[in-house]
Formats: structure tokens, C-alpha cells, sequence
């Protein structure tokens, strides 16, 4: 059972995920509007994780027999300047999300709540690929500076994201590591006397 001061914070953070979700869509809508389709689709992606985001809070206040309370979402900005300020509000948000997040692991640990502690740990990885990926953006604008060239081939590059719900990138994490714990048995295989590939012991 959540405790009331663990329900409330929770569910305020179902509401900063949602007005992420709503930024996001806003900047998709911005970048549909001055025709740079690619930049629109990653925004898009964007959006969509964000609500996913949403939904396991949702979920989770469920699971701990909470009641979720929905509030207004603010109203996100419509129009940017140019790519790149679009991309710095990206880093900039995903940035004060994290503080969020680890406000809400500071939480956990204060109220002794393990089962929260625990779920917010994807959450803590999340926020690291999330603004390392919207800083490599912000990198590669600048990099391209003004010239419309390359600005074309981030949005060809940009287009490529496709949405992968939160339980797909779990799998694909696994079969990452099950992979790697493969090729590393293999390597150890060759090493252990009597391994699989240690061909002196198998030609005995
Ligand atoms: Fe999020
Ligand atoms: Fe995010």
C-alpha cells in the first residue's frame, strides 16, 4: 500500500509525464509545420514514450492499491526559433525531469518504501538515455551550423526512430545482455580446460 505522501508525489509525476508527452507533440506539430517531417517523427516518438511513461505510473499506483488523481496538464509552448532551440528545450526538460525523478528516489528512501525505490530505478536509467540522446541532437545542429544540407540528412537520420513500448526495450535490453553473457561464456569456454572450444582437451 503507498503511503499518502508517496501516492501524491507519484502521481504528480504521472502529471510531469503527461506535459512532457504534450511538449512534445506541440514541438511534433512546430516541426510538421515548417515541413521537416524527420525532426516531426523523433518528436512524435517522443511523445509516444512519454505517455508510455505516463501509463506506468498509472499503473503502478494501481498495483499499490492507490487511487490516481488526473489533473490539468499546462499548456506547452507552440513555436520555437529554429531546431536547435527546439532541441535545447528537449535537453533542458529531460534535464529538470531527472531532478524529478531523483527527488522521488529521494523520497522512497525517506519514507523506507522499497517496492517505489525499486520501480523508479528504470526510470533513473531511462533519464540518462533520455538526455544523452537529446544533447547528441543538440550536438549535431550546431555542428551543422546554418548549412541546410545538413540540416536535411539529420532530418533523413531523424526520421529512422520508430516507437518501441517501454516491455519491448526490456526485452531488447535482455537479449543485449544475454548476448554479451553468450559471447563472454564463449570467451571463457576457450579458456577453461576442457571448454567447449578447448580443442586439445577435445580431441582426447
Ligand atoms: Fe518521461
Ligand atoms: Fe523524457
Amino acid at each position: 500500500m503507498l503511503k499518502v505522501k508517496m501516492k501524491k508525489a507519484i502521481n504528480k509525476q504521472l502529471n510531469a509525464e503527461l506535459y512532457s508527452s504534450y511538449l512534445y507533440l506541440s514541438m511534433s506539430a512546430y516541426f510538421e509545420s515548417v515541413n521537416l517531417k524527420g525532426f516531426a517523427n523523433w518528436m512524435n516518438v517522443q511523445a509516444q514514450e512519454e505517455l508510455s511513461h505516463a501509463m506506468k505510473f498509472y499503473n503502478f499506483i494501481l498495483e499499490r492499491g492507490g487511487k490516481v488523481i488526473l489533473s490539468n496538464i499546462d499548456p506547452p509552448q507552440t513555436e520555437w526559433n529554429s531546431p536547435l532551440a527546439a532541441f535545447e528545450h528537449v535537453y533542458k526538460h529531460e534535464q529538470k525531469v531527472t531532478s524529478l525523478i531523483n527527488s522521488l528516489v529521494d523520497l522512497s528512501i525517506s519514507e523506507g518504501d522499497h517496492a517505489t525505490n525499486s520501480f523508479l530505478r528504470w526510470f533513473v536509467t531511462e533519464q540518462v538515455e533520455e538526455e544523452a540522446s537529446a544533447d547528441e541532437v543538440v550536438e549535431k545542429l550546431k555542428l551543422s551550423g546554418k548549412s541546410a544540407g545538413g540540416l536535411f540528412m539529420i532530418d533523413r537520420e531523424l526520421a529512422q526512430r520508430v516507437f518501441a513500448p517501454p516491455t519491448a526495450q526490456t526485452q531488447v535490453e535482455v537479449n543485449k545482455t544475454s548476448g554479451i553473457w553468450q559471447q563472454e561464456l564463449s570467451g571463457i569456454m576457450n579458456i577453461i580446460p576442457g571448454g567447449k572450444n578447448d580443442k586439445e582437451t577435445t580431441n582426447l
